[in-house]
């Protein structure tokens, strides 16, 4: 079994930001025909108990609170949540880790690069590393995902790098090869993608989504300068490492031949019209295909594929 939780559907800084009164944002502040996302994480289970989480979004504490399945029941103190697997090393993927302080023992996994971010900084030294390993993930290769007692979870990970960018935080020091991944997640039968960050949707890409039974996608803005536009930010989608939803080189059109998976879109910027229930941009992007991914949304799926 593949059980799929969106945990958070939106970008960095989620929906509304707190600074913004951008239209989208006083909608969503009200609950008028938008509904609010925290920052862009999965939880994936291969049996509905044990936990995977994609991505610990500085809002993993109120996500766990959200999710009866993340809880702890029976003794005293525990967590489902098995390991963490990380996209890469922004403030919007890494900074939940800091909730996850309490001495619980879990894996931690991610690239090279975006293990190297974590080890320079010492505030993620709360995670104590003799009972929270840090494994680096190496391109190419399908890992068993193992529950803390060393059992098989029934899930296999395998990563794959694509076109990114460098942390925010870390422009400075250019972009590595291993800075965003995607993460193909599978039971054996049925297969997942999630990649939250994309800045090139390449044929490699296209092709192994083809195979996937659900894809989960970078759907940061509709239009690469919609924030320049809007007066929001003087950044493009392009500088910012994402391909944007309408634009010839983003998915609505480069995946338009992908049939076979169900497609979600979710790391959705606060300035992305599809935000809002009513817009054009919305209608048009459901008729692509494509789910606007939604906080809570579950999707069990098993069987042959
Ligand atoms: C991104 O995905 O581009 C980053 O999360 C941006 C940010 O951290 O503000
Ligand atoms: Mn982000």
């Amino acid at each position: 079994m593949l059980d799929v939780i969106i945990l958070g559907a939106g970008a960095g800084g989620g929906f509304p930001q707190w600074n913004s009164a951008a239209p989208g944002c006083l909608q969503a502040r009200e609950g008028r025909k938008a509904k609010p996302r925290t920052q862009a994480s999965l939880a994936v289970s291969g049996d509905g108990v044990h936990w995977f989480l994609l991505n610990a979004s500085p809002d993993l504490r109120q996500q766990i609170l959200a999710t009866p399945a993340l809880q702890q029941h029976g003794s005293t103190r525990g967590t489902p949540i098995q390991g963490v697997i990380l996209a890469g090393a922004e403030i919007d993927a890494i900074t939940g880790l800091l909730t996850l302080r309490e001495r619980e023992p879990f894996t931690l996994m991610g690239s090279p690069s975006t293990l190297a971010q974590l080890d320079r900084n010492p505030i993620f030294e709360a995670l104590d590393r003799s009972i929270i390993p840090r494994i680096a993930l190496s391109e190419g290769t399908t890992v068993p995902l193992l529950l803390k007692n060393g059992a098989p979870s029934g899930l296999v990970l395998e990563v794959f790098t694509v076109p990114g960018k460098a942390p925010l935080y870390a422009e400075a020091e250019g972009t590595k090869p291993d800075d965003t991944l995607g993460l193909s997640i599978s039971d054996g039968q049925k297969t997942m993608l999630f990649v939250p960050g994309c800045a090139e949707i390449t044929q490699a890409l296209k092709d192994r989504a083809s195979r996937a039974d659900l894809l989960f996608f970078d759907g940061t803005l509709w239009q690469d300068d919609e924030m320049i536009r809007t007066g929001l930010s003087p950044k493009s989608g392009h500088r910012m490492g994402h391909v944007s939803m309408n634009e010839t080189d983003g998915p609505l059109r480069q995946f338009a031949a992908c049939t076979r998976p169900k497609k979600f879109f979710v790391h959705i910027n606060n300035s992305n019209p599809v935000l809002l229930e009513d817009s054009p941009q919305r209608q048009a992007a459901e008729q692509a295909g494509w789910v606007i991914g939604e906080d809570g949304m579950r999707l069990k799926t098993e069987g042959p594929s």
